[in-house]
């Protein structure tokens, strides 16, 4: 079922036309564009009834599901409007001081790379982004090029698991494993990859991953597991809300304002 002929009549694409990008607008199968469609429809007929009430248990089951899909726990799960959105939150909630690093590659997405360059500028330290050798011979080679950028400084790592532009599945496990023996925090990028590459969260350990279109099931949710060390008082005031409702496995975004997705806190 997973060739492409078989999996070509589940899409609506026109079929005249050759459709490579499946990234940055792709579009669903059928079974999943219904799906969803049912939901909208669900929200239409009681706007008020769905976002005050039945979205957190709906989201419940959503989160359970899924954290079984992945083989971690339903409350490590928090969902985004998309893995920009995702990241953006991650790094906004870190501290890496004037003489600290983040280490990265040359293969990020745009978005993401962006975001930290500007944080990197904004809070003085070292955005690092090595340059990787195209094409990668073997996973050997990689991992000495990458290893080749990190040096005592590195606090942080930010590294796709299958990168955007090449579509290469990067060896996050072994990354994670050194990273830890060095004392570096790891955050993967991971879009794109529930729907395609087995995975095993549980086993990878406090792993951090924002993770798109799962399975396609839902065409804008993103999800990352929280990294809920900061305390209130030091975020900035539109960043509370995002840290209340991640704090409650509740973010997520509709065309509804997001005031409407606070659920009662206390
Ligand atoms: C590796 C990777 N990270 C992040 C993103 C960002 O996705 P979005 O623009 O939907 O936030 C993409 C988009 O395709 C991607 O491929």
């Amino acid at each position: 079922m997973n060739d492409s002929k078989s999996l070509k009549p589940t899409f609506q694409i026109n079929p005249d036309i050759t459709f490579l990008n499946h990234g940055s607008y792709g579009a669903c199968p059928i079974p999943v564009f219904e799906n969803y469609q049912k939901w909208q429809h669900k929200i239409e007929q009681n706007p008020v009834q769905f976002m005050a009430n039945d979205v957190y248990n709906d989201l419940e089951i959503s989160r359970s599901a899924l954290g079984k899909y992945l083989n971690c726990h339903m409350d490590d799960i928090v969902y985004f409007p998309n893995p920009t959105h995702a990241v953006a939150s991650i790094i906004d909630n870190i501290r890496i001081n004037e003489n600290e690093e983040v280490l990265s590659t040359d293969l990020e997405y745009g978005s993401c790379d962006r975001m930290w360059f500007y944080h990197s500028k904004k809070n003085k330290y070292n955005y690092n982004r090595v340059k990787i050798n195209l094409p990668i011979i073997d996973k050997a080679s990689f991992l000495e090029n990458f290893w080749e950028g990190a040096s005592d400084k590195t606090k942080y790592i930010f590294i796709s698991h299958i990168t955007s532009g090449t579509g290469m599945i990067l060896p996050v496990e072994d990354i994670i494993n050194e990273a830890k023996r060095r004392n570096i925090k790891t955050i993967i990028d991971g879009a794109h990859v529930p729907g395609q590459l087995p995975l095993d969260l549980i086993n990878l350990k406090r792993i951090k991953k924002n993770l798109k279109k799962p399975m396609k099931f839902e065409q804008k949710i993103y999800s990352l597991l929280p990294d809920n060390k900061i305390s209130l008082s030091q975020m900035e005031p539109h960043k509370k809300l995002h840290k209340i409702l991640a704090d409650n496995h509740q973010i997520l975004s509709t065309n509804y304002n997001f005031q409407h997705m606070i659920k009662p806190l206390i």
